[in-house]
């Protein structure tokens, strides 16, 4: 994919359903009982992982493609069937690690693999407490990674009160779905508030979650009802457009349907944060997330610290914050991070080189990365590192380059964005 420099940017346009919020519909759908009803899912292919991981397990899943529509005919907690072979997540961690929590409370035995990057991801952050909850889950490989064996138990897991080292959403709602199963109440604790799409859907549909500061308690053997579920757009994907339409000159981009779980909208402050012209209208709420329109202008930026709590609820976004922090005035220091570098990629060093690349003056850190602003950067090849956030961050620092951008495997924005690149040439202007 070859991103020329742009001139302007102008127009409307909604962007697909929530990655996180779809992938939890068909799960949480599948262990409901009776139908529920998705819209606005991401046909992205982490989420078509999911159903057909789903399907696999004998629930009946229908997806009506052409208007986002997933139907999805739940069998209740103890409705999943042994699957006939191994269960394949493709790239997904979510996929991967959220199963993995259900799987550990089901009777049947099961074995999990996916790609060569979900290979090399770290799964030892949910065997850990899984086997503490005494989940029989093993990595295959002996390191901590998949494929994932999970023999099947004829006897309730042991609620536990988890301590994460890290704030992931991942690790918590595995070990929250396991809590599903187990013999009195879990909880986890976390060092700062992940996302928390998995509390408020899962208390949507029956179960009974306890929110105390950092904590998140989830009573056992509820009983879960489908619903209607209506997914708001990706904040993660609104991001790319966010960034261009502050940085491409003379722009106004309407970015409509977006989800602003507070959980979720740090990419929001650390504009702000930065000086951007941005702004919500019609705020309003879905039967259980917040979305907004997202008007941004072109602004001049400046330089910011991003860290600490802020991390988690901008950790996808992180990459095109350091685009945006290229284009800023002054100094921009991301730390707290380090949970970037077991991402789709290393997405630490894979921004400081491709940046590198492109005359950025930017440099690694343990935790993040420094970028002294202001240089511009120049078009060359960049690697996507089969990473689709990495390709969409590039694609926008290709509209805001001298010269051309080319961007190499640029295809693997079908994993969040299917039509990102068509998306992104509707609005460029001249
Ligand atoms: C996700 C949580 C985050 C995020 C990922 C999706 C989720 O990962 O990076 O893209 O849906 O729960 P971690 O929980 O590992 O931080």
């Amino acid at each position: 994919m070859v991103i020329k420099n742009a001139k302007q940017l102008k127009g409307e346009l909604e962007v697909p359903g929530d990655k996180s919020i779809s992938h939890r519909a068909v799960m949480f759908g599948s262990l409901s009982e009776g139908i529920t009803e998705i819209t606005h899912f991401l046909q992205g292919a982490d989420c078509l992982s999911t159903i057909s991981c789903f399907s696999d397990m004998g629930i009946e899943i229908v997806n009506q493609t052409a208007s986002n529509k997933v139907i999805v005919r739940g069998k209740g907690l103890r409705g999943l069937k042994r699957p006939s072979g191994v269960l394949d997540v493709g790239n997904s961690g979510t996929t991967m690690r959220l199963m993995s929590g259900i799987l550990s409370g089901q009777s049947f035995d099961s074995v999990m693999t996916g790609d060569e990057s979900i290979q090399r991801r770290p799964m030892d952050r949910v065997i850990a407490p899984l086997s503490q909850m005494e989940a029989d889950i093993k990595s295959l490989t002996g390191d901590g990674r998949a494929p994932l064996k999970i023999r099947g138990k004829e006897t309730s897991l042991k609620g536990i009160l988890y301590e994460s080292p890290v704030a992931s959403a991942q690790i918590k709602s595995a070990i929250l779905l396991a809590g599903l199963y187990a013999d009195r109440p879990t909880s986890v604790t976390e060092p700062y508030v992940s996302r928390n799409h998995t509390e408020l859907m899962l208390k949507r549909l029956g179960a009974e979650i306890i929110i105390n500061n950092t904590t998140a308690s989830i009573l056992p053997e509820p009983k879960l009802k489908g619903d209607k579920i209506e997914v708001p757009g990706d904040i993660s994907s609104a991001a790319y457009f966010i960034a261009a339409g502050l940085l491409v000159p003379n722009s106004e981009l309407v970015i409509k349907n977006v989800g602003i779980n507070p959980t979720r909208d740090g990419i929001i402050k650390v504009c702000e944060q930065m000086g951007a012209d941005i702004s919500l209208d019609n705020i309003r709420n879905t039967d259980t997330e917040a979305i907004a329109d997202i008007i941004v202008r072109s602004t001049s930026l400046k330089g910011t610290i991003v860290g600490g709590e802020l991390i988690p609820t901008l950790i996808d976004e992180i990459p095109v914050i350091a685009v945006m922090a290229c284009f800023a005035k002054g100094t921009t220091i991301i730390k707290d991070a380090a949970e970037l570098k077991v991402k789709e990629s290393n997405r630490i060093d894979v921004m400081v080189q491709n940046l590198t690349l492109m005359g950025a003056n930017v440099t690694a850190t343990e935790d993040g990365m420094i970028i002294e602003g202001g240089n511009g950067l120049k078009g060359t090849s960049i690697e996507s590192k089969a990473d689709h956030r990495i390709a969409m961050s590039f694609a926008i620092a290709g509209l805001l380059s001298e010269g051309d951008t080319e961007i190499l495997g640029a295809e693997c924005v079908n994993i969040s964005y299917p039509n990102f690149y068509a998306d992104l040439n509707g609005l460029i202007q001249g």
